[in-house]
């Protein structure tokens, strides 16, 4: 166990089975956040199943997760169907050298225009992405183009899910998976910081 992460940060799904919902096969297999924890891509375990496994208290060897003292049922169903539905294997957008596979020029035009009758990510975060959004937190400095370089996965989950508690909006079920690639492509194009 390398991860050493305490406190809040250790319920996020994400710091045991990795943005990439691979674990131990994914990003998170090495590096300062490694748990040795096996991924949520493929699971075989049904809806109910899965509910289960996040309410049961104590991790163990039936992997309970003791979600249900803080997580109402129906926001763990929510979570479950996202494991079923929502998660998608990342290979297929980002490379071994973490690059996104896609057309950058492309993406640079989906960021600009938008994409799914939503809101262009340029309107709120700028064309160069270094625009405080509407609303950002004091000191915001997660700029697009810093996620998508230093965490493509956790860049494509955001872009999918939005971000917890602002007002990004989330383009799963909007956006197909070309227009995803594309939009990652050009948005590791973009400057990580302001000059
Ligand atoms: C502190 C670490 C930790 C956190 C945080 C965590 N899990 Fe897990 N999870 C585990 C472990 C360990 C297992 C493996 C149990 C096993 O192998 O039987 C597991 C198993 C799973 C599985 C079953 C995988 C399979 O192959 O069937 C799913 C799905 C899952 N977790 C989803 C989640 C979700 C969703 C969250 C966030 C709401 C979450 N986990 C948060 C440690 C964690
Ligand atoms: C309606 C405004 C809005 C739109 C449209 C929008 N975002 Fe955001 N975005 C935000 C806000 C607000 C935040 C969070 C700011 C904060 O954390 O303080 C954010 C955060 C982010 C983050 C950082 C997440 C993190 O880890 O902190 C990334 C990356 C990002 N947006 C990319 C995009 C991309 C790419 C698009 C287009 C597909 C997009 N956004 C569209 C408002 C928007």
């Amino acid at each position: 166990m390398a991860n050493t992460r305490t406190g809040r940060d250790t319920w996020r799904c994400k710091e045991c089975h990795g943005w990439d919902y691979r674990g131990v096969d994914g990003a998170y297999g090495s590096g300062d956040h490694r748990t040795g924890i096996r991924g949520i891509l493929g699971t075989r375990r049904t809806e109910q199943e899965l509910v289960t496994l996040l309410r049961e208290s104590a991790p163990g060897p039936s992997g309970g997760h003791g979600y249900g003292a803080r997580i109402p049922e129906a926001e763990l169903r929510n979570v479950a169907r996202f494991v079923l539905q929502g998660t998608v294997d990342t290979t297929r957008y980002v490379d071994a050298m973490r690059r996104f596979q896609g057309d950058a020029t492309r993406g640079g035009m989906l960021f600009r225009q938008g994409v799914g009758g939503v809101a262009s990510c340029g309107s709120c975060h700028g064309d160069n992405g270094l625009t405080d959004p509407p609303m950002a937190s004091m000191g915001f400095d997660d700029f697009p183009g810093a996620v998508a370089r230093g965490n493509p996965w956790e860049f494509l989950h955001k872009v999918r899910f939005g971000q917890p508690g602002y007002v990004m909006p989330p383009l799963h079920g909007r956006a197909n998976e070309a227009d995803l690639r594309d939009l990652g492509a050009f948005a590791q194009t973009l400057p990580m910081a302001r000059p």
